[in-house]
């Protein structure tokens, strides 16, 4: 019988930046190990500012240099119904995670934290928010994303 996929989430504040960029590296890092059927990938935000957008034009450029496409991501907010799909949400800072700590079950059995906690070399716990910043905000992101992402796939690979 064919394994139950696990399933990730993503969380940033507006779902255009951060989290788009977490869906679009980590699909890459996962279609690049051959696991495409074994782990589901998806993003939202708590806020709901920009629900049904595509990401901010300036992630995309970012992301595209680097060779992830996000350009078919459209930006939703969490529910509290995600926590009953997805085996893992992992929040892009403290601000965000605080955020989903007040709306999942007590009872929640799957992960919720910070993305970077996969990331054991990285000097840093939080993905800055770039959206009121400029172009290097992005590569920022990109680079702590990239860090965290082989370290997502390792443990859920372990697991
Ligand atoms: P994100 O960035 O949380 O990484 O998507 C932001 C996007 C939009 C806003 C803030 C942060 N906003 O205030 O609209």
């Amino acid at each position: 019988m064919a394994q139950a996929a696990v399933r990730v989430l993503f969380v940033c504040l507006g779902n255009i930046c951060r989290s788009p960029t977490a869906q679009g590296v980590f699909e890459a890092r996962v279609i690049d190990a051959g696991w495409q059927d074994r782990i589901h990938i998806d993003s939202a935000g708590t806020g709901a500012w920009h629900e049904g957008e595509p990401p901010d034009a300036r992630a995309t450029a970012a992301a595209r240099q680097r060779g992830y496409d996000l350009s078919p991501q459209r930006a939703r907010q969490i529910t509290a119904g995600d926590f009953a799909r997805f085996d893992y949400v992992l929040a892009m800072d403290e601000d965000n995670l605080a955020n989903l700590r007040a709306i999942a079950p007590a009872n929640y059995p799957g992960h919720l934290g910070l993305f970077l906690d996969f990331d054991s070399a990285s000097p840093v716990c939080e993905v800055p928010d770039p959206y009121y910043g400029g172009d290097a905000g992005f590569e920022r992101v990109l680079d702590l994303i990239e860090g965290a992402s082989a370290g997502l796939l390792t443990a859920i690979q372990r697991q």
